[in-house]
Order: structure tokens, then C-alpha cells, then sequence
């Protein structure tokens, strides 16, 4: 994928405690929205059912569990989100190389991309340094993205105020996948806009700049679950990134275990 002509999917961010919940939305935004982000709280609370569910009926899911443990244990946590059969997992590059790699042999076996987070956003320079980090937190994405792809992760999730930079450092080839989405106005009344009292997004971007800037996929949560009229939203964010209503999906994210081209050893 070139990353001047970005190729984008909608994700829509599942952040809902319960199955009927989470599937009453699916069913309702589906002619918009073919991605779906499974979290921690909804995985917890639904489990493994949840994914087959939305799978169901006829999307895909991206399992946000932002898995960090001994690489034995990510291998196997990747094989078994592989054998969901779920497009994306989040791992966190913290894991280290022998942990991502871990991960790459896992979902080897399946059509899954693994996406490493590198720093939280929720971190300030102040809390990164808190936990023993020496580096800036913007030096750390950078080190820690180039870890990532090195070991064969398919994408990075990343700030939309990263992306462009992240995209820079490491070629056209690594999925980028990026929240804090929000227009400029309140798109759909919703309740939780850029100007909303109740959002703690504060890095946040546009569509158009998150593409302009080299994203893959958007994802977008209370924009439209808050809205007053979800489906709506769900139709116009589909719309602004023009890839809403696709099913398929590129194939060159789902290579795990193979090193993109812009970090590559090997010679050209
Ligand atoms: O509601 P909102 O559009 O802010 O949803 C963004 C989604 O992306 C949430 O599920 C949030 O947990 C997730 N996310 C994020 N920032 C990250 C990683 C994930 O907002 N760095």
C-alpha cells in the first residue's frame, strides 16, 4: 500500500459491558461498517462468543487486547485470536523482540496481523518517565515501532500526531492503525465531539489529516456510538474513509512474520 494513496477502513470501536449490547450495534451499523474493535471490557465481560457473533454476521473483528507477557504465553495467546479467526490483535512492543516474535510464530498459522502499541497515549512525558523510561515518549515510539516491524509485526497503532512521523521512519509497508478520530464539528449530535466535556481524547486528528498522513485504518468509537443517530455517523465517518463498506482486506497486512520491505535486512 502506498501511503500517498491511503487505502482506509473504518473501525468501529465495540466499547459497550455487554454481548446484546455490542451485537444490537453491530446489526445495526453493518451496512456501514465492516471492522469491529473487540476490547478488553467487552472481551472480558462476552468472551470468545462475542467474535463469532459479529462474525456472524458478515464482519470482521479486531481483537484489542494489547497482549504483553513471556513469549511463550503470546505465542499461544496469538494462535488462539488466529483460530478466532479475528483480522487484528494488539500486542505491546514492550513484550521485546523475543516476545513479538513470539507472537509473529503464533499467528503464523492464520490470516492475522498483529499490531504492536508502543507508548500508551494515556502516558504524559512525566508518567513515561515514572515507570523507569529514559527517552522522550516520542523517542520511544520511534524505537519501539522499528523493534516492532523488525520483528515482523504487520502494523503499529499509533496517535494521529505520530502517524505521519511513524510512517516517515518505517516506509509504506506497516499498517497503520489510528484512534483519537474526531471532526472538526459534532458530527451526528454527538455527544462526545472534539469539544466534548466528557472526551479524553486530547491527541486527536481529523479523517482527512489521519489519511493525509499516511493512516490505514480509523478507528472511531463515541463519535458514532454516542451519536444521536449512530447509523448516520457510522455512514458519514464510512464515507469520509472510503472504506467503509469494503470486505475484504489488503492482503499485505496479514504476511506475519514477514519483515516489511522498509526495515528490511535483506539487500534491495
Ligand atoms: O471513543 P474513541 O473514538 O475515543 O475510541 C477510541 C478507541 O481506540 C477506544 O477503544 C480506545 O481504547 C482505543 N485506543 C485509543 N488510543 C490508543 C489505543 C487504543 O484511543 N492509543
Amino acid at each position: 500500500m502506498d501511503a500517498d494513496t491511503p487505502s482506509a477502513r473504518l473501525a468501529f470501536a465495540l466499547d459497550v459491558p455487554s454481548f446484546d449490547e455490542a451485537i444490537g450495534l453491530v446489526e445495526r451499523l453493518k451496512p456501514h461498517v465492516t471492522l469491529f474493535k473487540v476490547g478488553l471490557q467487552l472481551f472480558i465481560a462476552a468472551g470468545p462468543r462475542v467474535v463469532e457473533a459479529i462474525q456472524a454476521q458478515g464482519a470482521d473483528v479486531f481483537l484489542d487486547l494489547k497482549v504483553h507477557d513471556i513469549p511463550k504465553t503470546m505465542e499461544h495467546a496469538a494462535r488462539a485470536a488466529g483460530s478466532l479467526g479475528v483480522q487484528y490483535l494488539t500486542v505491546h512492543a514492550l513484550a521485546g523482540p523475543e516476545g513479538l516474535a513470539a507472537a509473529v510464530e503464533g499467528a503464523s498459522d492464520h490470516a492475522l496481523t498483529l499490531l504492536a502499541v508502543t507508548v500508551l497515549t494515556s502516558h504524559s512525558a512525566r508518567s513515561w518517565e515514572s515507570i523507569g523510561q529514559q527517552s522522550r515518549p516520542a523517542a520511544s515510539v520511534a524505537h519501539l515501532g522499528a523493534l516492532a516491524i523488525a520483528a515482523g509485526c504487520g502494523g503499529l497503532v499509533c496517535s494521529p500526531l505520530e502517524v505521519a512521523q511513524v510512517r516517515r521512519d518505517l516506509g509504506a509497508g506497516p499498517c497503520l492503525v489510528t484512534p483519537g478520530i474526531r471532526e472538526a464539528g459534532n458530527v451526528g449530535d454527538t455527544q462526545a465531539g472534539a469539544d466534548g466535556a466528557d472526551d479524553d481524547q486530547v491527541r486527536i486528528a481529523t479523517p482527512s489529516a489521519a489519511l493525509a498522513a499516511g493512516a490505514n485504518v480509523l478507528v472511531v468509537g463515541r463519535p458514532i456510538r454516542d451519536a444521536a443517530d449512530p447509523v448516520s455517523a457510522a455512514a458519514h465517518y464510512a464515507a469520509l474513509v472510503g472504506g467503509g463498506h469494503r470486505t475484504g482486506i489488503d492482503g499485505q497486512f496479514r504476511a506475519s512474520g514477514v519483515a516489511p520491505s522498509a526495515v528490511s535486512t535483506e539487500p534491495a
